[in-house]
């Protein structure tokens, strides 16, 4: 089923400590921007991208856009100064009333069959995100003490992209922004309507550039692809 994306790429980069925005950091030769958009580029279900931005860098992401040859419609909206209001201003500029997806720009190795399996499973529950099961044991610490340890068996790390009817996730982001919630995904908004939200196998290598070390990572995942 066709739909639009918003992808939210209106950070700093803090963690990575590049001094810039991390997308515009380069795996082989080619901006973090770019790799995620040309995956969407590509998808024939992909309707358009509605790049949340910060405004002072939207010139040169229009230039990259013209230098990779992205063929699809590119909205720009204005970057908020948390993702969640990023993410409702991207919401606010989508045009159809189908299916929308939610990605954060700094996720490039997603799949075109990581989508397809998310849009199939949003088209009938309303909402549904990719994640993966936890491999590390997760324990609650306060201080420098364990509180508890939580049963790994039923957590999964969620990833992008979420995938969700238009009017489900702007009925979540309006109710949020009432009552000054902040969450950390777009999911935990919908929930709160409540609604429930489907959970399709993500990839592990589906992972958010943060810090220094998944820089290594990225490129080491790249070597195993023939993109
Ligand atoms: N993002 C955004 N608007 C914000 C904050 C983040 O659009 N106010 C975007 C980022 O550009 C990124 C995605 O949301 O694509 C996920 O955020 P994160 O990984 O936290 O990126 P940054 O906020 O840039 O990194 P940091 O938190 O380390 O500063
Ligand atoms: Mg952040």
């Amino acid at each position: 089923m066709s739909y639009q994306v918003i992808l939210p790429a209106a950070g700093q980069g803090k963690r990575m400590g590049a001094g810039i925005n991390k997308l515009f950091l380069e795996l082989n030769n080619m901006p973090v921007l770019i790799h995620t958009l040309l995956v969407f580029d590509e998808d024939k279900d992909c309707d358009g991208m509605i790049l949340a931005v910060n405004p002072e860098e939207q010139d040169q992401i229009k230039s990259l856009l013209d230098q990779y040859k992205i063929n699809k419609q590119v909205i720009f909206a204005q970057g908020g100064a948390e993702r969640q209001q990023s993410v409702y201003n991207g919401l606010k500029a989508v045009t159809n009333s189908g299916l929308v997806l939610v990605h954060d720009a700094a996720r490039p190795f997603i799949t075109k069959e990581m989508i397809k399996m998310l849009t199939e499973a949003a088209e009938r529950d309303g909402a549904a995100i990719v994640a993966v099961p936890v491999k590390d044991t997760v324990k609650k610490v306060a201080g420098d003490h364990v509180v508890e340890t939580i049963e790994r068996s039923s957590l999964w790390a969620v990833q992008t992209p979420q995938a969700f009817r238009v009017s489900v996730l702007l009925e979540a982001h309006k109710k949020a922004e009432m009552e000054g919630f902040l969450g950390t995904d777009d999911a935990s908004l919908v929930e709160r309507i409540p609604h429930p939200v489907a959970v399709v196998p993500g990839d592990y290598n589906n992972i958010k550039l943060t810090t220094q070390e998944d820089l290594v990572f990225a490129e080491a995942i790249l070597k195993t692809r023939t993109k």
